[in-house]
């Protein structure tokens, strides 16, 4: 799952001037604004595509600028301590707002909202509305609340919401590529993470309504979508009129057969979930694109266990080899945690060997952070020091950056077919996309009538640790 804690606005400012926003054309139509900033993953960006929804159907338009807004919201992520700081600096920033504008309202969405709500609404009295991730239908009823002066909030979970027939309203698109939840929540209780407390029991969407929103997607100009679920491959969905049941695989097929030009992605896999048969069903569809994030988390199986991954080191080794075999051409990325509780140098070695084993492409790496309630914090002591976990962090770091040069360096001379995302953000001379391994391409427009939504042919010529150059080929 990618993390966006450095891009906290969901208005991504490179992309402002071309935006796919629908509801900036009839943004006069309503009478009040809302503003919403997201934080975390990708799922929780997707989210607020569905509050977006459910507040244009109330008569609240999205505005950009928090200052002309009667209601702002910050969707939130709890998955390590700096995540829930950077949000309450936010909401300090807001008050200030609401002091010279009191009929502002404010509002906490996402996975803060479950732990903090007394915190926030009582002691904190920055905050109007408190809304679990599950309880974004009742949010009408509870802006009406808050309006009245109450403090409004529901943090309930469910076991069945997954929002199938709301369509998302795309907030910060580039139009060519769009996220679609199939799944919510996760059963998978690693012992180091606040997921299952934040979001709740798993639950797998109508495979219809997936597959309907790829194909409006795809009618309205999009190329990419991106299947996304905490653990994408325990999707599971009994289709009763049918009798039919879906797998991830079965699911991962009938979005690639929207259109040979819609490209599918998805995110996350466990490495202990993956099956034979997704991969099998990529290396079948061209336009199943060859990127696993598969995160390792740790090398050592001893960690693992702490972490109740369920898989040993030697398992996911073989993983890595199963998917190098059916799928040669795979891109591979990670998430890594460095200073696990009690892990040793050896074990923090057994970790470095394991990225180089598996040669990632890019990794997303953290130092370990407890997160009150779960299993870690509550058997397990957190003593790895702090300038250990940031030493071995470091470590960690500059490994990635050796084996994302190499692997851009192997791609020098290959030709790729790349997606044009847009113009690149330093030079309008150039387009960037990513070909099917996920890997960003800049290269020259070159006079050539191509736009944004094309498939072009792009040669490498030289690259950066993250980016690939190229020139039409
Ligand atoms: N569902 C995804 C990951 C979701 S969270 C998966 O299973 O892979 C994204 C990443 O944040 C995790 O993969 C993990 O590397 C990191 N993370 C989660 N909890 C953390 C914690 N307490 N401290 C540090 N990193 C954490
Ligand atoms: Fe967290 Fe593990 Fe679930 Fe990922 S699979 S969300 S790391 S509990
Ligand atoms: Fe995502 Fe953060 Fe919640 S990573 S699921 S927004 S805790």
């Amino acid at each position: 799952m990618e993390l966006l804690e450095i891009a906290p606005k969901v208005h991504d400012e490179a992309r402002q001037g071309e935006a796919y926003a629908p509801f900036a054309l009839d943004n006069t139509e309503y009478k009040k604004k809302f503003y919403i900033e997201s934080y975390g993953c990708q799922m929780n960006f997707s989210d607020s595509e569905i509050v977006a929804s459910i507040l244009n159907e109330e008569g609240f338009g999205a505005t950009r600028n928090y200052e002309e807004a009667d209601l702002v919201l910050l969707n939130t992520c709890s998955i390590r301590e700096k995540a829930e700081q950077t949000v309450r600096k936010r909401l300090t920033e807001f008050r200030k707002t609401k002091e010279a504008k009191p009929g502002l309202l404010i509002g906490v969405l996402g996975c803060m909202a479950e732990r903090l709500k007394s915190k926030f609404l009582e002691e904190e009295k920055l905050v109007d509305l408190v809304v679990g991730p599950d309880a974004y239908r009742s949010l009408p009823g509870l802006i009406e609340e808050a309006e009245t002066g109450q403090k409004a909030v529901n943090v309930l979970l469910s076991r069945d919401e997954t929002y199938a027939d709301i369509s998302p309203v795309r907030l910060n698109s580039n139009g060519v590529s769009g996220f679609i939840s199939i799944m919510r929540g996760c059963n998978n209780m690693c012992s180091f993470c606040v997921v299952p407390f934040t979001r709740g029991r798993e639950r797998s969407r109508d495979a219809y309504s997936i597959v309907a929103e790829a194909e409006d997607l795809f009618s309205r100009g999009f190329r990419e979508v991106t299947l996304l679920g905490q653990n994408v491959d325990s999707y599971y969905w009994e289709d009763e009129a049918k009798g039919e049941f879906v797998t991830f695989g079965k699911l991962l097929e009938k979005v690639a057969l929207v259109s040979p030009l819609l490209r599918v992605r998805f995110s996350t896999s466990h490495p202990k979930d993956i099956t034979e048969e997704v991969l099998q069903t990529m290396a079948r569809y061209e336009n199943i694109c060859k990127y696993i994030h598969l995160p390792v988390q740790s090398g050592n199986t001893r960690i693992l266990q702490l972490m109740n991954r369920t898989y040993t080191r030697e398992w996911y080794m073989a993983k890595i080899d199963q998917i190098k075999s059916i799928i040669p051409d795979c891109g591979i990325s990670s998430d890594v945690i460095a200073g696990f509780c009690t892990e040793t140098e050896e074990e923090h070695a057994d970790t470095l060997s394991i990225m180089e084993y598996s040669k990632y492409d890019m990794s997303y790496m953290f130092f370990y952070s407890e997160r009150p309630g779960t299993l870690a914090a509550r058997r397990y002591k957190d003593d790895i020091p702090e300038e250990t976990k940031k030493r071995r962090l470091q470590e960690i770091v500059e490994l990635q950056g050796r084996l994302s040069r190499e692997s851009n360096q192997r791609d020098i001379g290959k030709t790729f077919k790349v997606l044009i995302e847009g113009e690149s953000k330093r030079s309008a001379g150039d387009w960037m996309g990513r070909n099917t391994q996920n890997k960003v391409i800049v290269f020259s427009k070159g006079g050539a009538g191509y736009q944004k939504g094309d498939y072009v042919d792009v040669k490498v010529t030289g690259c950066t640790q993250a980016t690939l150059l190229g020139e039409l080929a």
